[in-house]
């Protein structure tokens, strides 16, 4: 697998591999049926969180194998939070908990306001001690930015500091949004598309992930 940061946005970070390749040909074929499309968000997923969690520190523990003694790395420090931005980020949720089952879940909604365009939250329940955690924010299509920079500003004043944004898919309009606004913030994401159109869908894209994942529309 290799991950490359992009020259204009040394935050962002496309994982390339044939198998995600693939499995987002397959995610933006509109003939892909809800159940297929459920399936390759949480595999391409898997291949995201792969990548997303390479650098997470290790410390050295001592145990004991049926041989010998030895000293062998663990993960340090707290779990890890997952936070999927509603509701679409829910899909990539199970991923995350397969490879990581301690990681605490904690779960951010926030919707625009149709006048002002500024977004809001309506639901942010995260659990306690965050702050000392390292965060992976789900949020399958980078769009605007607009409400991923508003959840990820939440975030920092709840006291979040080490957070990773993974993405199925970014609009160059998304990744300097967040470049901008929070360039510590690295993120992760299978492809970055062409632009964004009139509506904020990201073009070529795959649609609205929501309702493909939950066969609403
Ligand atoms: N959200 C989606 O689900 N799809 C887009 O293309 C943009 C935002």
């Amino acid at each position: 697998m290799s991950l490359h940061s992009h020259p204009a946005y040394p935050n962002f970070h496309l994982v390339e591999h044939p198998l995600v390749a693939h499995k987002l040909t397959l995610l933006r074929d509109k003939n892909s049926n809800k159940k297929l499309f459920k399936e390759l968000v949480h595999e391409v997923t898997l291949l995201l969180a792969y990548e997303a969690t390479a650098n997470l520190p290790l410390i050295t523990t001592r145990i004991e194998t049926p041989l010998e003694a030895a000293d062998m790395p663990v993960i340090a420090g707290k779990k890890s939070v997952i936070l999927p931005i509603l509701r679409a980020g829910l899909g990539m949720v199970d991923a995350f908990l397969s490879l990581m089952p301690g990681a605490r879940v904690g779960h951010i909604g926030m919707y625009r306001d149709e006048e002002t365009l500024e977004p809001h939250t309506y639901f942010f329940k995260i659990p306690p001690s965050c702050h000392e955690r390292i965060a992976f924010i789900l949020d399958p299509m980078l769009a605007t930015g607009g409400s991923t920079s508003a959840a990820i500003t939440r975030l920092k004043a709840a006291g979040l500091s080490r957070m990773k944004l993974v993405c199925l898919l970014a609009s160059p309009e998304g990744v300097e949004r967040i470049s901008v606004d929070h360039p510590d913030v690295k993120i992760f994401s299978a492809a970055l598309d062409r632009e964004l159109d009139e509506h904020g869908y990201i073009r070529p894209g795959l649609g609205d992930a929501g309702n493909r994942l939950f066969g609403t529309r």
